[in-house]
């Protein structure tokens, strides 16, 4: 093993201008303000239409640029793209290949990562795997959905929850123990039968059916998967702890995945920590699906200093999920 481990070094966000608040969504479906703030902590939530027409490469697009501009990187150097996304721009050509050539990446490769609401928190793995193999010195892992592109919104138990947005990290080479430090990442394919597409993939392809039968908008069955996300994710970050004999007390940052305000407070109850610890922009954002954590990396940079402890925990369809402990690098 070498010692070398792999750290942030730089983030970047995008969020489209376009709020769709609850009060909108009241004339949707049948809902109520209150109901949504009490049962998730939601109460408005971004929708890409400045640009009608464009998918989930022009938020990763827009949030690497970010990264590039506020971290003064040459994009030339930047080794590999990862996207991770559950709304690629459309199937077989990746939607990181794109994002490369438009921002200038043109030393990369890159491939899109599709994992659910884990689809980042995966992502943070594979990234980090890569520089410490010693094989790539910069990875760029850009977490953005365009969760407006598979919402029903006629069906209220998910046009509530979902917003758009899109985050990115750099990955770099540590040599002073900063960076990511474990992790703990599962699977259960069970669960794709409580959240998840029915129609547009190799099992059921688009047909008029398909269509009419409106199969190509997620579903979920909420409480179920309320129920899983709650005892998995909390379980999730309590291990991580556990594993690396830290305390509540020695946490700084917990950066959890937004779903729904009492899925964190349970996780966050789980690990002993004061929720002055515990990071949500879900108020304003909803579930980005790929883009909640980078999303609070990139609003919340310049709380973090170099040696903090940060805890990532997600969970999402398929199942999907798990948790990584990580040393910030830098202030
Ligand atoms: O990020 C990926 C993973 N996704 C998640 O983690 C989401 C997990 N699930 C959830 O966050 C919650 O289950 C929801 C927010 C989706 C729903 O909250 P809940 O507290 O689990 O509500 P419920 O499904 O148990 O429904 C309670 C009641 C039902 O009415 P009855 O049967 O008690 O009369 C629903 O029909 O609330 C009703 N309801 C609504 N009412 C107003 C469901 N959706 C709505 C709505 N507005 N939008």
């Amino acid at each position: 093993m070498s010692n070398v481990s792999a750290a942030i070094t730089a983030v970047g966000g995008f969020v489209p201008k376009f709020v769709m608040t609850n009060q909108m969504l009241e004339k949707l479906v049948e809902t109520n303000d209150e109901w949504i703030t009490s049962r998730t902590g939601i109460k408005e939530r971004r929708i890409l239409k400045e640009d009608e027409g464009s998918g989930t490469s022009y938020m990763a697009i827009k949030a690497a640029e970010d990264l590039l501009k506020k971290g003064n990187i040459n994009p030339a150097e930047i080794d590999m793209v990862i996207v991770a996304t559950v709304t690629p721009d459309s199937l077989v050509a990746s939607t990181a290949a794109f994002v490369a050539s438009e921002i200038g990446a043109v030393n990369a490769f890159g491939y899109d990562l599709l994992a659910a609401c884990s689809s980042f928190l995966f992502g943070m793995s594979t990234a980090a795997s890569m520089i410490q193999s010693g094989r790539y010195k910069k990875v760029l892992l850009i977490g953005g959905d365009k969760m407006s592109s598979i919402v029903d919104y006629t069906d209220r138990t998910t046009c509530i929850i979902f917003g758009d947005g899109a985050g990115a990290v750099l990955f770099e080479p540590n040599t002073e123990g900063l960076g990511l430090q474990d992790e703990y990442l599962r699977t259960d394919g069970t669960g794709r039968a409580y959240l998840g597409m029915d129609a547009g993939g190799s099992l059921l392809p688009a047909s008029e059916e398909t269509v009419k039968n409106r199969k190509h908008f997620i579903y979920q069955d909420g409480r179920t998967v309320f129920k899983f996300a709650v005892s998995n994710m909390a379980d999730a970050g309590a291990k991580i702890l556990e594993r690396n004999s830290l305390t509540g007390d020695d946490v700084d940052w917990l950066i959890p995945h937004q779903a729904n305000k009492r899925i964190i407070d349970a996780t966050s109850n789980r690990m002993g920590l004061s929720s002055d610890k515990v990071l949500m922009n879900i108020q304003k954002y909803g579930n980005t699906t790929s883009g909640t954590l980078p999303l609070l990396l990139a609003d919340f940079e310049s709380k973090f200093k170099k040696g903090d402890n940060l805890v990532f925990a997600a969970f999402g369809g398929g199942f999907t999920w798990g948790s990584i402990y990580l040393k910030w690098a830098y202030n």
